[in-house]
């Protein structure tokens, strides 16, 4: 049994991993998370008082940060700012959080030799080509694109040299592209799901070759807990689950799933430099610490995503409209 400090616990991934820790460990959680705009304490709702408690605050908070981590065990940092397109509009809070948000939470395990778990994105690699037939290793050089996945990686390489230099009892993983329940409406699967729902035709960014390597936000998840329980202190995991797919059959797929014709869709402006392809080889968390996908099958994972959309409709509704004006002002 470990205490677990959550940061960005009220997230798409933090709070799933909350759930997922409460029901096949033993542990207790808090969660610290600043309830951003990405934030939504409602997705936490339900747990037990007895193994769970809820701290609102930053991690760029260095007071509460230090106290915090002095009353845990294990830090799991996922608060991030996590949007590409957002970064692209006004990188600052990217800087803020990804940054000096890691830096702080650093120097706290540090002083009070804690346990520290950093979950970082295969963004960090940049891109591949579609033909090259490499995927992403824990030892390909970081070559990162946006003001984001930049963020990430200059928050990848802090940890990196406070393992080093300083003795932190540090891991990290990056893992691929999530999908599951409680993502924000923002990210391309909920956004094309709702606006189906909605009555509006999806938005494929440019020509829509673009691959992303989905896997389901439970096994993502299930691979921290691993890590945390037996990955090698200074290791590096990627974490992905053989789901290659380009946008263009996404939105497709999407559209035959929830009943319409596949092609009931409009291509928008594409991304200012638009990562061409993530492929992650999972093959060090596979063998290492026996980690395997529990959700292996893309397409029953995006039906019962589409399903729990559909039913929670009062968990998407409120940040719908506004999602949707700021993409306007971009042509997506
Ligand atoms: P998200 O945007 O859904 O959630 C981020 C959470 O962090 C929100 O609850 C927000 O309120 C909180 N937060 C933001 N700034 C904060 C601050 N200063 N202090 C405390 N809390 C703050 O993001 P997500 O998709 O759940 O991603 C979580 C982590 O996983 C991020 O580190 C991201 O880089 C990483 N990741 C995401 C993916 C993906 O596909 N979404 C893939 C690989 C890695
Ligand atoms: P996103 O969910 O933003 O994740 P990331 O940028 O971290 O990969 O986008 C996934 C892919 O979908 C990416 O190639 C951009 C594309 N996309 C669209 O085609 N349409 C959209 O409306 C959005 C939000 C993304």
């Amino acid at each position: 049994m470990a205490r677990l400090l959550v940061t960005g616990g009220a997230g798409f991934i933090g709070s799933n991993f909350v759930r997922l820790a409460l029901t096949e460990t033993d542990h207790t959680v808090t969660v610290l998370d600043a309830l951003t705009y990405a934030g939504n304490r409602t997705s936490l709702d339900g747990l037990p008082a007895n193994r769970f408690a809820f701290v609102e605050g930053s991690v760029c908070d260095a007071g509460l940060v230090d106290e915090l981590v002095q009353r845990h065990d294990v830090v799991v940092h996922f608060a991030a700012e996590s949007h590409n397109d957002n970064s692209l509009n006004d990188p600052s809070p990217f800087i803020q959080t990804n940054l000096v948000g890691t830096y702080e939470l650093l120097q706290a395990v540090r002083r009070h030799e804690r346990r520290y778990h950093h979950i970082s994105t295969d963004e960090v690699y940049g891109d591949l080509e579609l033909d090259d037939p490499e995927r992403f290793t824990e030892t390909t050089p970081y070559n990162p694109s946006s003001p984001y996945s930049a963020s990430k990686a200059g928050s990848d390489l802090l940890v990196r040299a406070w393992v080093r230099s300083f003795g932190v009892q540090g891991t990290l993983s990056n893992c691929s592209n999530n999908y599951g329940p409680y993502q924000h409406v923002e990210k391309f699967i909920p956004r094309q799901i709702t606006n189906v729902l909605d009555g509006v035709r999806p938005k494929l960014y440019g020509a829509g070759l673009n691959v992303r390597d989905w896997i389901h936000v439970d096994d993502h998840n299930a691979a921290v807990l691993d890590i945390i329980d037996s990955g090698r202190i200074g290791e590096t995991y990627l974490i992905g689950a053989d789901g290659e797919k380009d946008n263009k059959s996404v939105i497709e797929l999407i559209l035959t799933l929830m009943g319409q014709p596949a092609d009931a869709y409009d291509h928008v402006n594409d991304r200012p430099g638009h990562d061409l392809r993530y492929a992650i080889d999972s093959t060090k968390v596979r063998t290492e610490l026996g980690w395997e996908p529990r959700y292996p099958d893309f397409e029953s994972g995006l039906a019962a995503t589409i399903d729990w959309y559909r039913t929670h409709e009062d968990w998407w509704r409120p940040m719908k409209a506004a999602t949707e004006a700021k993409y306007a002002k971009t042509g997506q």
